[in-house]
């Protein structure tokens, strides 16, 4: 019957924006607990009267869970599945949310934040995977920079909530609010369906083929999808094999390595941790401008990401980063020289944070998103899981690296190296870019696989 024909239609549709929202929800958490620190660090600072040493561990603590996390994510994800793991995230979200805002001690602050970490770490590992496992072919592309609003999202309603507590200095409320979508995630994640990939990869083809059949359009859409995914489970995974005979493997992992060094050391998240302290070193004494500063900051982040969305397969990944890294080695650059010289007057202040400013977008338009994008797409599909759980634990332990230096940069160099520092390694990124990364618009995946098994240089590996 017709009429019931369209009826299921629109309720797969509406159970598949229901999935896919659920996991831009695992994103959203990801940014919150990123983005929560900033406003809450200072308060903290005080109350616990910490050094700035331990700061850095307050800040840095959750990156080493989340590497952790990662690493541990890529076994549970697929032992237990991806609904499972992210369910075990959500538990974890859960409690490090309510342990860290009661947190009596900066040492118990820091072992939640680690708990967090762990959350945030089984976030940024299976739920872009369960996504394009779960999302139909037409907006799988899109996903992973949707993911990455969604993080930017995460990151801005966190400064907002942490402005909003800020007249109490209340950072307990700051850091206890992300209960709330977490176990709003909790909740949600009960619904999910399993993955119809990893129920097949489980040897459970007719549960796959009930899920598929819940969210695809029509039966035969399903079943069509079913026989790929049989077809593409012939390719059994061996990464760890795969790395110690393959010496082309090897490259593709040493540029997912590369490349998310690269992202991290650009200097971000000195900016989306620190920020209010260094709104300060830009002049602005008052708790409530740094706020608001950082909200400013939070926001510029999430419209600049639609700059990415919208250059990404039209100018392509290697030129977007190329203007992004320059736009970034400017603004720090700039900064710096302008806290080398002194910020005495308001117009230099509002100068200052116009090139702040000017850091965000160039990141935000390509770094942020196109890292993610290129990481996802080099990999060699027997390599793949390998080879993303290597990139993303480097995310998180060059991200700990960069939260947990940046205070003793300031201490030992002073304020202007610092930012000439991470300046001068945006300048090495766009020679990098040049000399190692490839272009991989408009190609298929297994052609970039064919040339990089064949031993073309890592460069020309997205070449048609
Ligand atoms: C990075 C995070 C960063 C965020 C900022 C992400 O792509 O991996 O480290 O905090 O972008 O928007």
């Amino acid at each position: 019957m017709p009429g019931n024909n369209h009826k299921s239609r629109t309720s797969n549709k509406v159970m598949t924006l229901f999935v896919c929202f659920l996991a831009a929800l695992a994103g959203l958490l990801f940014g919150l607990d990123i983005g929560v620190i900033a406003g809450a660090l200072p308060f903290i600072a005080k109350d616990f009267n910490v050094t700035a040493h331990q700061q850095e561990w307050i800040v840095s603590s959750m990156m080493f869970g989340a590497a952790v996390g990662a690493v541990g994510s890529g076994w549970m994800s697929s032992r237990l599945g991806r609904k499972k793991s992210l369910m075990a995230g959500a538990i974890l979200f859960v409690i490090g949310s309510l342990w860290s805002a009661g947190a009596t001690s900066p040492e118990m602050l820091i072992a939640a934040r680690v708990v967090l970490g762990l959350a945030v770490g089984v976030a940024s590992y299976t739920a872009p995977l369960y996504l394009s496992e779960i999302a139909p072919e037409k907006i799988r592309g899109s996903m992973i920079s949707l993911y990455q609003l969604m993080i930017t999202i995460g990151i801005l309603a966190a400064y907002l909530s942490d402005t909003a507590f800020s007249d109490a200095g209340a950072w307990r409320w700051m850091l206890g609010i992300i209960t709330i979508p977490a176990v709003l995630l909790l909740v949600g994640v009960f619904f999910l369906p399993n993955s119809p990939r990893w129920l097949a990869a489980k040897g459970d083809f007719r549960s796959a083929e009930r899920v598929l059949s819940r969210l695809r359009d029509t039966s035969e859409q399903a079943k069509r999808e079913l026989d790929e995914i049989r077809e593409s489970l012939k390719i059994k995974q061996s990464g760890w094999q795969l790395f110690q005979s393959n010496s082309n493997f090897r490259r593709a992992v040493f540029l997912g390595v590369l490349l998310q060094v690269m992202q991290q050391f650009t200097g971000m998240n000195v900016i989306m941790y620190y920020a209010p302290k260094i709104f300060e070193i830009a002049g602005f004494a008052n708790t409530t401008q740094q706020m608001w500063g950082t909200v400013i900051v939070g926001l510029v982040n999430v419209l600049a990401t639609f700059i990415a969305i919208g250059l990404v397969d039209r100018w392509g990944r290697k030129p977007t980063l190329l203007l992004g890294f320059l736009v970034m080695a400017l603004g720090m650059g700039i900064l710096g020289t302008m806290l080398h010289i002194g910020i005495h007057s308001q117009e230099a202040q509002y100068f200052a944070v116009a090139m702040l400013l000017m850091f965000i977008i160039g990141f935000a338009m390509s770094a942020g998103p196109l890292i993610w994008v290129l990481c996802s797409e080099i990999q060699p599909l027997k390599g793949r899981d390998f080879g993303i759980t290597v990139s993303t634990a480097t995310n998180w332990i060059a991200n700990m690296i960069v939260g947990a230096t940046f205070l003793t940069m300031l201490n030992t160099l002073g304020n202007a190296p610092t930012f000439w520092v991470y300046a001068g390694l945006n300048v090495f990124f766009i020679l990098l870019t040049l000399a190692l990364i490839p272009e991989t618009k408009n190609v298929s995946l297994e052609h970039i696989e064919r040339n990089l098994m064949s031993g073309k240089k890592l460069r020309d590996i997205g070449q048609k």
